[in-house]
């Protein structure tokens, strides 16, 4: 498999997965997620849902890290950020489709366009979802080389982030088989459908943990396979309390169905301390000799009060420490309600 040093030359995979362990060992972090996600790659898997182009956990680590090829790009795909839907070969000859939505230059964090709040969403369904009923598609900042960028955009592209030659973004898998919902909610197929119920209970459970504030048509998406009528989120840009907000349409962040699941419940309440501090960094990315963008082990938050830390040529994202004190009243009154009987689970 073929990775690059940041000095541009071929590492082997085993060679870049010691290095990266070592490194986070060494910085007390994991290391970008990296030596959880190798971890969690080489134990045995449970299927996952079919609607993804490969495993969850193994996108991962194949869309932040492994080098690849543009070999198809389609726009108008629809969203109001211009995202495409790209085509990646990978150098084992896999290839995987991702939407590609470019960060905002600068500080790579707009308040419809902000990588770090897709990581989030992304991060906090594994508290209580296992990979098979993710409904959060596994997102990365990726920044892709400027000469590689051609085949995204005609137009002469520069680089948005300070110090680096690539465009920074974020790569989201490309979910198949999944449309529009006429209904997302039906009342009484909820009642009466247990596997409706658990996948949309799930859906507006992570809608209310991260405040999901633009539940516009396109943003949630369903399984074209009705009696598996998985829900996903596929557009987490406009939550955890962003300034403005999706007045127009029914948004998700208060739990609207009738009830919510007793596992997914139980989960959340081992959430710890530390898993919600972890939210204050979801990504490190320092430039190579290159310019390029790649991953390196988290060092400590550099800002709390700033979800998107830039330098010259580094970048780190994560909640702010006020977004993350939200997660925890949120999830801290969920949990009371449950307790009361306010709010029933199944
Ligand atoms: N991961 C995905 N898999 C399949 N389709 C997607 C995915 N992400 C987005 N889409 C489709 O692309 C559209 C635009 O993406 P979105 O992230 O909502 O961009 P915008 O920020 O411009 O609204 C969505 O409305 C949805 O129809
Ligand atoms: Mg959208």
């Amino acid at each position: 498999m073929a990775f690059r040093s940041t000095s541009g030359g071929p590492l082997s995979h085993g060679a870049i997965v010691r290095l990266l362990l070592a490194g986070a060992v060494a910085a007390g972090s994991l290391g970008a997620g990296l030596a959880r996600a190798e971890t969690e790659r080489s134990a045995p898997k449970a299927a996952h849902a079919h609607q993804w182009p490969a495993h969850p956990i193994d996108l991962e680590l194949l869309l932040a890290y492994h080098d690849f090829e543009i070999v198809g790009v389609k726009g108008g795909v629809g969203g109001v950020m211009g995202v495409k839907r790209v085509e990646l070969r990978f150098p084992d000859g896999q290839e995987i489709p991702v939407k590609w939505k470019a960060a905002p230059a600068g500080d790579a964090d707009g308040w419809n366009n902000t990588p770090r709040k897709e990581i989030a969403a992304y991060v906090i369904q594994k508290w209580f979802l296992d990979p098979v009923d993710f409904v959060v598609p596994t997102t990365v900042v990726r920044c892709i080389p400027l000469d590689q960028y051609g085949a995204i955009s005609s137009r002469k592209t520069k680089a948005n982030i300070a110090g680096t030659s690539c465009v920074t973004g974020a790569f989201s898998a490309w979910l198949s088989d999944v449309k529009v919902p006429e209904m997302l909610h039906d009342e009484e197929r909820f009642a009466s459908d247990p596997i409706y119920a658990q996948h949309l209970a799930d859906f507006n459970l992570l809608a209310y943990l991260i405040k999901h504030e633009d539940g516009r048509g396109g943003n949630i998406l369903v399984a074209t396979d009705d009696d598996q009528r998985r829900v996903f989120a596929v557009d987490n840009g406009v939550a955890f309390g962003s300034w403005v907000k999706n007045y127009w349409v029914r948004n998700w962040n208060k739990v609207r169905v009738a009830a919510l699941r007793k596992q997914s419940i139980d989960r959340l309440r081992q959430i710890k301390e530390n898993q919600l501090e972890a939210l204050g960094v979801l990504s490190e990315h320092r430039a190579g000799e290159d310019g390029v963008l790649r991953p390196v082990p988290f060092s400590a938050n550099a800002d709390p009060d700033h979800g998107s830390r830039v330098a010259e040529g580094w970048l780190q994202l994560g909640l702010t420490e006020d977004e993350i004190e939200d997660i925890e009243e949120r999830l801290k009154e969920l949990i009371e309600a449950v307790d009361s009987g306010d709010q029933p689970v199944f």
